[in-house]
């Protein structure tokens, strides 16, 4: 049965003029973008979109980082698309990611104690339904 999920391009990812490369491994994989929208995202909404990290110690950073630059949010949509998309992105650590994912392919530590990996997705349907609503309903 065809699902739907969330990806954010990370102001990373827009700032190295990396969204069609991005967009396109998903296109190539054989998922459709159902919708499509670049917006800088406010506070308020990263603070609605991360309430789960809330309190751990890379939650200020990651809202700075997230808030410092404009994100592509997409639909995407097919068949098991939320792992197939995990799958894709690689690790967290976009150093340790496997070469063949996006951010294994694309993404390094820059240095700045800021996980700069490019790419959100969501982890589950019910995160997916949820960040759906938030970026793009
Ligand atoms: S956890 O606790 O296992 O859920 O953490 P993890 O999945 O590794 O990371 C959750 C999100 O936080 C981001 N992250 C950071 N961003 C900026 N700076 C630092 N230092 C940092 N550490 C973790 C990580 O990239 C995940 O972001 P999303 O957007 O969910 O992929």
């Amino acid at each position: 049965m065809s699902e739907r999920t969330l990806i954010l391009v990370k102001p990373d990812g827009v700032e190295r003029g990396l969204i069609g490369q991005i967009l396109s491994r998903f296109e190539s994989k054989g998922y459709t973008i159902e919708k499509l929208k670049m917006l800088q995202p406010t506070k308020e909404l990263l603070a609605q979109h991360y309430a789960e990290h809330e309190g751990k110690p890379f939650y200020q950073s990651l809202v700075d980082f997230m808030v410092s630059g404009p994100v592509v949010a997409a639909v995407l949509s097919g068949e098991r698309v939320i792992e197939g998309v995990r799958s894709m992105l690689g690790t967290s650590d976009p150093t340790l990611a496997a070469p063949g994912t996006i951010r294994g392919d694309l993404g390094r530590d820059w240095g700045d104690s800021v996980q700069k990996n490019l790419v959100h997705a969501s982890d589950s349907p019910a995160s997916a339904e949820r960040e759906i609503a938030l970026w793009l309903a």
